[in-house]
């Protein structure tokens, strides 16, 4: 583990002034509080209770129990030095049953977080589904129904309505690919369902909700408003240059990566992937016009980076030797320089925000009030540097969150892993921020001073 004098993101000076640093969080992940102020279940809440479905039986009940305690850990991020916080609205609380009117107790949860965070100096960055679908609504048929999508979309306006007086950036939906492959294909995530073609199905549809709810709130927006989404993009190349590695590299990037950005910045899907879905008697279920919905222009797209892979012949496989996290992800900075360049490159419209990159590390407590994490540090100041690497190269990088703030439910995995800079006690609910957060804020500082 790397010791102090920690490693610095040297590159970072290169950055432009106006560059945003910020940390990330999810609603689910955090607030707990599960039927407070007549919020109604989310598709996590059910998944939770499904024996096994989760490590250790953990579910979000009480998770970092934001929703009580969001004063003190706004302060504490504003304390970090972070111009911009990336949260999720929860659906449940401020919809519930995900259709008619908006709870106003829940909406004025936000209310008080996005006033607090302005009263502090930090720009709320809104991300509106992070995977907290209500269950009505998956009971109804879920994503690989329709009909969700234009939920989607009025939940939006509701939101937008209340918020939007304050809050700028809008983000529609974090990873749909996560949503429709863990949700619908593999059931590792909520709701668990294994069936290929609802998965797919749920592609469309999460594309169509997100390119809806853009349009609803355009109709109320100013010249101030930024509108986007965030894919997790996980380049994969061929292990190797045989035929069967480059064209399983082909299907692994035209599922994860061209799916997404092609119809959104395009406004196609990729022939080469609709016609393999056709081998395998799967359709998108588009109607006439969808096309153009989904590809209303954006103003920003989120990244999610956390490694790169290589592909063989279907399968990933790990570089054997190279460092990885604790859940086994391999740690490669350099991938992430790639991924700016080629997505800058083929996509070149839009400007590229990295809005979650971290790792989960084995902490280690030294004693009270002392974490350690240099591992962390490492990775951070490596991913930073390859961001500023890609601007260097002329991408049109604007920013880069942690993720993320506090040790959290980390989906599947229940609370086993810790991506937090902050860590929670999970008793008594204190946090401690770990060396980590103190290099974040004293790199923001130096970042910050004026540059000779
Ligand atoms: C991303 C999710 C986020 C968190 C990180 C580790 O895929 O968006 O909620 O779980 O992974």
């Amino acid at each position: 583990m790397p010791q102090p004098p920690f490693p610095q993101p040297d590159r970072a000076r290169l950055l432009p002034e106006n560059f945003r640093f910020g940390v990330a969080t999810s609603a689910f992940q955090i607030e707990g509080a599960p039927t407070a102020d007549g919020r109604s279940d989310s598709i996590w809440d059910t998944f939770c209770r499904v024996p096994g479905a989760v490590a250790a039986g953990d579910t979000g009940d009480l998770a970092c129990d934001h929703y009580r305690r969001m004063p003190e850990d706004v302060d504490l991020l504003a304390g970090l030095g972070v111009d911009t916080y990336r949260f999720s609205v929860s659906w449940p609380r401020v919809q519930p049953g995900g259709r008619g009117p908006a709870s106003r107790a829940g909406l004025d949860f936000y209310d008080r977080l996005v006033d607090r965070l302005l009263a502090k100096g930090v720009d709320p960055w809104l991300t509106l589904y992070h995977w907290d679908l209500p269950q009505e609504l998956e009971d109804a048929g879920g994503w690989p129904h329709r009909d969700t999508a234009h939920r989607f979309a009025d939940y939006a306006a509701l939101v937008f309505d209340r918020l939007g007086d304050r809050v700028h950036a809008w983000t529609t939906l974090n990873e749909p690919w996560c949503v429709a492959m863990y949700g619908y294909a593999d059931g590792m995530h909520a709701p668990g369902r294994r069936d290929r073609r609802a998965a797919l199905h749920a592609v469309h549809h999460l594309l169509l909700g997100h390119g809806e709810a853009v349009r609803r709130m355009q109709e109320q927006a100013g010249p101030e408003h930024d509108f986007g989404l965030t894919l997790n993009l996980t380049p994969s190349l061929p292990a190797t240059d045989s035929s069967e590695d480059v064209a399983a590299a082909r299907r692994a990037d035209g599922l994860g990566i061209r799916l997404y950005l092609d119809p959104i910045l395009l406004g196609t899907y990729p022939e080469d992937v609709v016609s393999d879905l056709a081998e395998e008697g799967i359709t998108l279920p588009v109607q006439d016009g969808d096309l153009d919905i989904i590809a209303t222009s954006i103003d920003v797209l989120g990244v999610n980076y956390y490694f790169s892979e290589r592909i063989a012949a279907g399968r990933p496989v790990r570089e054997e030797d190279g460092p990885v996290t604790a859940l086994g992800w391999p740690v490669t900075p350099d991938g992430l320089t790639d991924l700016l360049l080629r997505v800058s490159r083929e996509y070149p419209a839009v400007p590229l925000v990295i809005t979650e990159n971290g790792g989960a590390f084995t902490d280690a407590t030294l004693e009270e009030g002392r974490v350690c994490d240099g591992d962390r540090i490492a990775f951070l100041a490596a991913h930073i540097d390859a961001v500023a690497e890609a601007h260097v190269q002329g991408v049109d990088v604007r920013g880069y969150f942690v993720w993320t703030l506090l040790d959290n439910f980390e989906w599947a995995h229940g609370y086993g892993p810790t991506f937090g800079l902050v860590s929670v006690d999970r008793k008594t609910m204190a946090r401690t921020p770990k060396e980590s957060a103190r290099w974040f804020r004293d790199f923001l500082r130096a970042q910050r001073q004026p540059q000779v």
